[in-house]
């Protein structure tokens, strides 16, 4: 299940004085295995100080630019991000695990106008779209309100200023910045006021179809509360996560004694005794069965299963809707086992 690919660095681009990009080499023979939709990310895998560490980063590139890109921000202590950054060159190799991720954008024969926001390396997934938009309907409309410190910490920001040239009619882009003050740009971060300035006013007249959210937790509850407040449905508003949060719900259910754990991945079948206040992936991957995962951290979605008997509590859930969650469907590294068995399947999902 998780099938990772070495593929060769083509391109090293620094975007920042903390950030860069990387464009994969994709051989002919995995041309259709890395096929992906606007707004998709991708796991990358490498050893780092002999320790195998993985993380997820969504690709910037459009999918009509036959390249495979990521952007990758340097995150303080961080452990990939800074090896990226600092060591990774053009012709090193990593292991690559073809693109996921529910947080697309579907083109249509309709046009389509797309409001997104952005902040900080939240501007990766939406690099995409937006040209993914811009590109496939000449009336389609673009808005984006792109928060960051300053100009020079912007990801991308040449890339979309050209951009903004290329589509001046149909592409706007609302600067936002918390410790800089520029001409024509908002000063601090993106609020309640920011997101009814640009709704109500500036574009009041356009009936958005779709709205993308990307950036810290914090961003996306305070522009989703107030789309959703001010009459936009919630099936509109599409939203990719950056960080987890801090802070994890309590969980209902006494997690004292074992479960008997039994795991279909790529159609094999394995049983494992584990304790239940352990979380089922890590159980998992304890025991080196080849169960598909990415952030830990139930941002990514990568590693979700469904449970096919038993139960499952999770301590944190920000991506699965409560209709995925009443069908069956878990996110295995925020679940624990509730009852003395548990069955779930990665692979019917
Ligand atoms: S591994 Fe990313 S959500 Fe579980």
């Amino acid at each position: 299940m998780s099938d990772f690919h070495a593929l060769k660095i083509a391109a090293v681009d620094s975007l920042t004085s903390n950030s860069v990009a990387l464009t994969f080499e994709i051989p002919e023979s995995l041309k259709d295995t890395f096929v992906f939709d606007a707004g998709q990310y991708i796991t990358l895998k490498h050893q780092i100080n002999g320790e195998e560490v993985r993380r997820a980063y969504s690709i910037s590139s459009a999918p009509s630019s036959g390249k495979l890109t990521v952007g990758i921000k340097k995150v303080p202590n961080g452990t990939f991000s800074v090896y990226a950054n600092e060591h990774m060159a053009c012709g090193d190799v990593t292991e690559v695990m073809p693109p996921e991720g529910r947080f697309v954008f579907e083109k249509s024969k309709a046009a389509k106008q797309v409001m997104a926001f952005a902040a900080g390396s939240g501007i990766t997934p939406i690099m995409s779209i937006a040209q993914t938009v811009l590109e496939s309907n000449t009336e389609n409309t673009f808005v984006l309100v792109f928060g960051n410190q300053t100009p020079d910490e912007t990801m991308y920001r040449n890339a979309l200023v050209q951009l903004q040239e290329k589509y001046a009619d149909r592409f706007f882009i609302q600067w936002v910045y918390s410790r800089s003050s520029e001409p024509d740009c908002l000063f601090g971060r993106i609020e309640t006021s920011t997101v009814n300035l640009i709704t109500k006013n500036k574009f009041k007249d356009t009936a958005f179809d779709a709205y993308y959210l990307c950036g810290p937790e914090e961003m996306i509850t305070i522009v989703s509360d107030t789309l959703k407040n001010n009459e936009v449905s919630e099936d509109k508003i599409f939203f990719e996560l950056f960080t987890g949060t801090e802070t994890e719900d309590t969980l209902a259910e006494d997690l004292e004694g074992k479960t008997k754990l039994e795991v279909l991945v790529d159609d094999e079948t394995f049983s494992i005794v584990m304790d239940k206040k352990e979380l089922v992936l890590d159980a998992v991957l304890k025991k080196n069965i080849d169960a598909p995962y990415s952030c830990q951290g139930g941002v990514c979605s990568s590693c979700i299963a469904r449970v096919t008997e038993g139960k499952a509590e999770m301590v944190k859930n920000q991506i699965l809707t409560d209709g995925e969650v009443a069908e069956g469907l878990i996110l295995t590294c925020q679940a624990h086992p509730t009852t003395p068995t548990l069955k779930v399947d990665y692979d019917d999902v």
